[in-house]
């Protein structure tokens, strides 16, 4: 198993390229499983997370092969429907082949994900939506199994008790491209990875409109063909990024980047003592030495994102008085906090708030990374500690950013990988 390791104190300056969003890309390519014609995409990186989704088209008949950060796929068999445990228990996101393989099959069989360190992931709005659309489902041996002959157009709300669903959407979304008639998907998330999904399906033949909306109205097609496209940059890697920049007082430019996709995190960076720029191709972000205070609450898309809600911490951790953080979307998505007190944070969590005591200074410790974001935060504490921060289990870093050491120590961090016998 990979360590970093982190020797703090350094201002980051340079250009750092975005790569293309790993959860924009998930969903793309388990869609891949409804068309006819092969599909070129463009701007995947190369995450696991992305192998794996291949391995599991692999499985379900999709030839997929992967170069120079495009994936080609080509349907080989549509007999298969089932995505097994073994693959869908590594990353959650498998979920996302349910709709494109009823839609395309007519019958689906996938392995709940299981539990997850963020907080309860549940489901049902998932199946809420595929019922509504007139599957019928059932959870037996811990696989969702769903089936209809031809699903049918209708009107559906996909709220839930914490607002929108983005994998939720992209499942009902596909399954209502292929669906006969007209389908109204209300409450539907609108985050720029839903809207890239959208986009992609409309390029294979579908006919969405109201993309990047919380109104999403489809009109049934019954088949879908190939098509080129490339997926959007990653807005929580470039949100990482400018994070980094702030944090060290340093200057950072963040190449493929769309400014639009981070406006409440451009609002609440700047509202810290950021300076921020937008550049022929994304943004210039510079950090003032000084970090200012600021409540910061995550909601759904254009809201700030929960993605993010970890790295900000590790800023208004060394800001110079209280700031107050609201977690709407995972009310349990801390992870990161006891590990932060353990380098010299002095965060108190009470349910799903954090109250965030600026302290003079973080310093080096041995962490441990949870999960994706949670890991991210530790990097950046890193890179601003006194000392040395060791971070163990950097396999949850590697989900969601490319080359994370080697971008890092680009802008002048001093960052090493070793391998950590087990
Ligand atoms: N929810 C329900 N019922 C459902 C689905 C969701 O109650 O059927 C709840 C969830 O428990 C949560 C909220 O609704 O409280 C939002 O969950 P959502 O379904 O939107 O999350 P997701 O689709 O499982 C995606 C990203 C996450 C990101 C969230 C929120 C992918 C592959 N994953 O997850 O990304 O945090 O949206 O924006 O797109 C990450 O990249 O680190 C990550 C966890």
């Amino acid at each position: 198993m990979d360590k970093l390791i982190i020797e703090g104190g350094t201002r980051l300056e340079g250009t750092v390229k975005v790569s293309g969003s790993k959860n924009a890309a998930l969903p793309i390519l388990a869609a891949t499983l409804m068309s006819e014609g092969d599909c070129t995409i463009s701007n995947v990186p190369p995450l696991r997370d992305m192998f794996t989704i291949c391995r599991i088209l692999n499985e379900l008949g999709v030839e997929t092969h992967y170069e120079g950060g495009t994936v080609s796929s080509r349907l080989v068999s549509d007999k298969f429907c089932v995505a097994p445990y073994d693959l869908v228990r590594t990353m959650r996101a498998s979920i996302c082949v349910l709709g494109p393989l009823l839609a395309r099959r007519g019958r689906a069989k996938v392995s709940l994900p299981g539990g997850c360190v963020i907080g309860s992931r549940p489901i049902d709005l998932h199946i809420k939506g595929l019922a509504a659309l007139g599957a019928k489902i059932k959870i037996e041996h811990g696989y969702v199994v769903a089936e209809a002959d031809r699903l049918r157009g209708t009107e559906i709300y996909l709220g839930g008790p914490h607002g929108s669903t983005v994998t939720g959407t992209a499942n009902i979304l596909c399954a209502a491209t292929l669906a006969e008639g007209t389908t109204i998907i209300e409450g539907a998330a609108c985050e720029p990875e839903v809207a890239d999904l959208a986009a992609f399906l409309n390029a294979m033949g579908a006919q969405i409109r109201g993309v990047g909306t919380h109104r999403l109205e489809v009109e049934g097609v019954t088949s879908l063909g190939g098509c080129e496209y490339a997926v959007i940059p990653d807005r929580i890697e470039a949100g990482t990024f400018a994070t980094a920049a702030i944090l060290t007082g340093g200057r950072v430019q963040i190449a493929n980047c769309r400014a639009e996709d981070l406006s409440a995190v451009i609002d609440v960076f700047t509202q810290i003592g950021g300076k921020i720029t937008p550049t022929d191709n994304g943004i210039c972000v510079e950090g003032s030495g000084r970090i200012a205070t600021a409540d910061v609450t995550t909601h759904a898309y254009p809201g700030f994102p929960t993605d993010l809600q970890a790295q900000v911490m590790v800023l208004l951790s060394l800001a110079g008085g209280i700031s107050v953080v609201t977690e709407k979307i995972y009310p349990d998505r801390f992870m990161h906090v006891a590990e932060l007190n353990r380098m010299g944070a002095k965060i108190r969590k009470e349910g799903s708030i954090a109250i965030v005591v600026g302290a003079e200074r973080l310093t080096g410790a041995p962490v441990m990374a949870s999960d994706l974001r949670a890991s991210a935060a530790l990097v950046l504490a890193g890179l601003v500690a006194e000392g040395t921060t060791q971070i163990s289990r950097v396999y949850h870093i590697d989900r969601g950013y490319e080359k994370i050491e080697e971008k890092f120590n680009a802008l002048g961090a001093r960052m090493t990988r070793v391998d950590e016998p087990t």
